[in-house]
């Protein structure tokens, strides 16, 4: 199978990519200099070029901050370029699967969402990954959409290797402990990415390691699996400086992915300490 994969530069990506290429499939990654999806003239030469099977979507702008203030960027990148990977798949009878995000919804349910709840976005970036879920659908006929969430992978800043970093300088720290969510490894995520591609199980499927944590939880957790000493104070998201507004829930059920009969991700504390180790070892 020919393989595309979009942001191999990023966490998910660059899992995605050596997953791929550590089970033999043909892949191509090319970085954002060689292909930048906003450009659809290239985005569509390059499709029709390589002539993929798959073309798994991980590139996009991530930094849900900056998204609140540069929002035309954006935009451009997880609409505008999205809609070109989407209409490119299309034309080479690809199929296509899209990663998005547990910021698509609102954060006020009370028990992990579901695949087919109704997403509501509450802020720049939820919205445009949310548009972008859209146009997958209205573009494409063999589409996969991935809903994920909290991710940590080596290759990148994340939430884990950011409280690390901390820790090098600080003694105590402040951490929110009302957002409730789901951390996702990106080897485990990876591998279910790996497993699915190769199926025709159409549609949209949540996945993230197993269980639930708040923010403040996670980072204790992480200094207690690290044998850091350090104080970690619960404090709430009105208390956190920030611009962003971000769903206080966004526990996602894995429903689709076990009625597919696809393997669970791991518990989230175990793929932690899997990411320690490793990241120890490096
Ligand atoms: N991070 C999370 O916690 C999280 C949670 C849920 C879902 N997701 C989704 O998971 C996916 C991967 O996230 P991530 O955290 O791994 O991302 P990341 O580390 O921020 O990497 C983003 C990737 O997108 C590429 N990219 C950005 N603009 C591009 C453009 N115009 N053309 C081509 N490539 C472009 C970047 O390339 P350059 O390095 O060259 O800029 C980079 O490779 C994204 O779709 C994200 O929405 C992330």
């Amino acid at each position: 199978m020919i393989v595309i994969v979009t942001g191999s530069s990023g966490q998910l990506g660059y899992d995605i990519m050596n997953e791929l290429k550590r089970t033999n499939f043909d892949v191509y990654a090319p970085s954002s200099d060689e292909l930048d999806m906003t450009n659809q003239d290239k985005v569509s030469s390059y499709v029709k070029r390589i002539n993929p099977d798959v073309i798994i979507h991980a590139a996009a702008y991530t930094n849900v901050e900056e998204a609140e203030t540069d929002r035309e960027t954006a935009y451009n990148v997880n609409v505008n370029g999205t809609r070109n990977i989407a209409a490119a798949a299309e034309t080479v009878n690809a199929r296509l699967c899209y990663i998005s995000t547990d910021f698509v919804f609102d954060g006020t349910a009370a028990q992990p969402y579901e695949e087919f709840d109704i997403p509501n976005p509450i802020n720049e970036y939820g919205k445009t990954k949310w548009m972008g879920e859209e146009l997958i659908r209205g573009l494409c006929t063999k589409w996969f959409i991935v809903r994920t969430s909290w991710i940590f992978g080596e290759n990148g800043k994340n939430f884990v290797s950011t409280m690390l970093k901390l820790a090098e300088t600080r003694d105590t720290l402040q951490v929110v402990d009302d957002e409730i969510g789901s951390p996702t490894y990106t080897p485990d995520l990876a591998a279910f990415l790996t497993a699915l591609i190769q199926t025709e199980k159409y549609g949209i499927y949540h996945a993230s390691n197993t269980g639930k944590c708040s923010r403040h939880a996670l980072a204790e957790a992480i200094f207690e699996e690290a044998c850091i000493d350090i104080k970690v104070e619960p404090i709430i998201s009105s208390q956190f400086a920030s611009k962003v507004t971000r769903p206080k829930y966004s526990v996602l059920g894995n429903n689709a992915l076990i009625y597919n009969g696809f393997q669970p991700l791991r518990e989230w504390r175990e793929a932690l300490k899997a990411y320690l180790n490793h990241i120890q070892k490096t």
